[in-house]
């Protein structure tokens, strides 16, 4: 009897250590067969630092809001805030207004009924090089709030129903991050018009991703705020574009915010004492404010070029790479004359021609809601 209890508790354990082998057997070779297992470890390290930077007690994540955190972007690691940005001072003003006191002093926004508070959604849009994404960074740091900045890429995944249980990360953790802002970049790819077309993996995404944001909508306590950043608004599917209530047309700047925008542009470049912004402003016309840094970036560098050409010694010393370069402006800037007005109107002349020129700004007119000027 005794024997045959032995073999009976032999055999059960042998049947569990088999079991055990192969599950651990199956699980090491099935990631070594997943050709993106180091990306995926390396990702989740990522979001482990972002948690632990995070300093919040209690915050348990699961694998997919892990991947998910490795998008939270800290304020320390943005450098433009709303003082880098020229010419939009209305529309920071109503930003601030909308997005971050309900977000900060929620006492103020408090109504039992919903009415009052955070809008769900964000839109910011306009041409290219007009400051959406510079303005969604300096939301950022200004808002205090915590940031996922969300990568399409970031939700996608090879396994059937992968994605849409990372879509789902994105709003849980955001939930447990909150005050949070959710920034989607070029949101026109990822929320796109819907068609039959489309793959089933990713209109289930894009439903899902609709049905959370809907969640948020109706929970009056979250504070939680997508902000979406698109130059083609009109490709934004209708059902998401409902879901960005509050909308900024980012428009090319007009002469006085290009004078804004140039002073900013220029405030650390020693420019001679008879320096006409307002002249500048009006050659610059019809130009975006990335187009007007390219203008600043390329005329600022003229008085060095013209250094170089008048001292060829300057550049015939071959340099030596172990030594730091001097990080001190001043010093260099002693080297070489003032910027001046001829600086730009050469460059000017040069390139006359202006992105924003040969772009159609009359497709966004359909958006012009809450156009702050
Ligand atoms: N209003 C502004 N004030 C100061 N700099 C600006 C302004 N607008 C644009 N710039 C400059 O242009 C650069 C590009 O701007 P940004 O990336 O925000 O454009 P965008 O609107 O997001 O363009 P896109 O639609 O192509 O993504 C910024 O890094 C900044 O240097
Ligand atoms: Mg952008």
């Amino acid at each position: 009897m005794t024997n045959q209890i032995k073999q009976f508790a032999f055999d059960v354990s042998l049947l569990v250590i088999t079991q055990i082998v192969v599950y651990y057997g199956f699980k090491y070779v099935m990631s070594k067969l997943d050709p993106e297992q180091n990306e995926k470890s390396e990702i989740t390290n990522k979001g482990n630092q972002a948690i632990k930077q995070l300093q919040l007690k209690n915050l348990k994540l699961n694998q997919y809001e892990k991947i998910v955190a490795s998008e939270v972007v800290f304020s320390e690691q943005i450098s433009e805030g709303f003082s880098d940005i020229g010419g939009i001072d209305k529309i920071i003003e109503s930003l601030k207004e909308s997005v971050i006191y309900p977000l900060t002093h929620p006492h103020l926004f408090n109504c039992r009924s919903g009415l009052i508070g955070t809008p769900k959604g964000v839109l910011l849009y306009g041409p290219p090089g007009c400051g959406k994404t510079m303005l969604a960074k300096a939301l950022a740091k200004e808002s205090g709030a915590r940031f996922i900045n969300l990568r399409l890429s970031t939700l996608l995944d090879k396994w059937y129903g992968e994605s849409n249980k990372l879509a789902k990360a994105v709003f849980t953790l955001a939930e447990k991050l909150e005050p949070c802002l959710v920034f989607i970049d070029e949101v026109d790819s990822f929320l796109r018009n819907r068609n039959s077309d489309d793959h089933e993996a990713t209109s289930m995404m894009k439903a899902e991703f609709m049905s959370l944001w809907d969640g948020l909508t109706t929970n009056n306590k979250s504070r939680v705020i997508l902000i979406g950043a698109t130059n083609r608004p009109n490709d934004i599917d209708l059902a998401m574009l409902r879901r960005m209530p509050k909308r900024f047309y980012l428009q090319p700047p007009n002469e006085p915010q290009r004078v804004q925008i140039l002073k900013i542009l220029l405030k650390d470049v020693a420019l001679s004492p008879h320096f006409d912004f307002v002249k500048l402003a009006k050659d610059t016309q019809n130009m975006s404010g990335s187009d007007i840094k390219e203008v600043c970036r390329s005329a600022a560098m003229n008085p060095i070029y013209e250094y170089i050409r008048k001292n060829p010694s300057a550049t015939s010393t071959p340099f030596n790479y172990s030594q730091e370069p001097t990080q001190d402006s001043q010093i260099s800037q002693r080297l070489y004359r003032h910027v001046e007005n001829r600086d730009f109107e050469m460059f000017l002349n040069q390139n006359d021609s202006s992105l924003l020129t040969s772009y159609n700004i009359n497709n966004m007119d359909i958006f012009n809601i809450d156009q702050c000027d």
